[in-house]
């Protein structure tokens, strides 16, 4: 599936990918009222991989409800709505508008963006907040529900078991990592802010590691996410404990990088006499 914020509300990319082909579609963060984003520049390529600062740019709840859910709603693929806010109240409120609405079929709460002033990365790095965001949506939705941890914690498992005691059916493991780039010429930050998120191959050892930890240390599911860019890839996450991957960055690179990865996984199977991935998940 589709990493959060990579592939708009995937009524965009309808034209491009089979979406119908994907695990499911998840959108790009949705708050309260439509939010501005940061200034910029936004993004920032790096050496392997890209910095971005976009600051959860987005249409809003009641518009995504208004204008995009009526298409998911004939998608057979499901759509997960990525959700976030400045404070716990926020979160919920959304969560409740989301409840119940036709073409929605999970959350995906994001507590770990970096990319904002408040909320968001402080609830995702520390366990009693995480906590208390995770039962504030659990109590105002009835759809199933993946909490988005950060790489950016001395300690990703105490924040999944959180997150899991107060009500997180699944895991998404991880969103990007705090960096930033610096043009020496004109002695400025590269971004419109001092740091942004660093993602796609640079972060890929980073994440397979926490994929690997936090899915020996939980029984829920947990989404392996973080620099995936090939089938190759996305198998190393699977052997690590992932129930299933995102592909955020490569989508940049190839609209179609996730079918490719996707008929990889295929062909994977068929060569080497896998019937379920079930028989290779966690194996190491
Ligand atoms: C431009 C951009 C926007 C993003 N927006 C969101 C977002 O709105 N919500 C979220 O939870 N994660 C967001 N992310 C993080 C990605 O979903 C993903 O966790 C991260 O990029 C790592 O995966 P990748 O290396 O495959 O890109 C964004 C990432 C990028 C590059």
């Amino acid at each position: 599936m589709p990493a959060s914020g990579t592939f708009g509300y995937g009524t965009e990319y309808a034209d491009l990918v089979a979406v119908e082909r994907l695990g499911a579609i998840v959108t790009k963060g949705l708050t309260l009222i439509p939010w501005e984003g940061n200034p910029q520049p936004r993004l920032w390529e790096t050496s392997s991989g890209v910095l971005n600062s976009i600051g959860l740019e987005n249409i809003g709840v009641e518009a995504a409800i208004r204008e995009r859910a009526p298409v998911w709603a004939t998608w057979t693929v499901p759509v997960i709505a990525n959700i976030a806010g400045h404070t716990v109240d926020e979160y919920a409120q959304v969560a409740r508008q989301l409840d119940e609405v036709e073409g929605v079929s999970a959350l995906e709460v994001n507590i770990s963006c970096p990319n904002v002033e408040k909320g968001s990365l402080e609830f995702g790095t520390n366990p009693e907040m995480a906590s208390q965001v995770t039962a504030a949506v659990r109590a105002a939705t009835s759809l199933p529900l993946i909490v988005k941890l950060s790489p950016n914690v001395s300690d990703i498992v105490s924040i999944a078991s959180a997150a899991i005691s107060a009500g997180a059916d699944a895991l998404c493991v991880i969103n990007t990592l705090r960096g930033t780039a610096i043009d020496v010429g004109r002695r400025r930050f590269r971004l419109g802010r001092p740091a942004g998120g660093l993602s796609g191959p640079a972060i890929k050892p980073v994440a397979l590691h926490m994929v690997h930890r936090v899915a020996h240390a939980v029984k829920v599911p947990v989404i392996g996410c973080g620099g995936i860019s090939t089938t190759e890839d996305a198998l190393e996450f699977i052997m690590a404990g992932a129930t299933a991957v995102q592909v955020g960055t490569a989508t940049f690179g190839d609209a179609n990088s996730m079918i490719a990865i996707i008929e990889g996984i295929e062909g994977f199977m068929r060569c080497n006499g896998v019937t379920d991935l079930s028989e290779i998940r966690g194996i190491l």
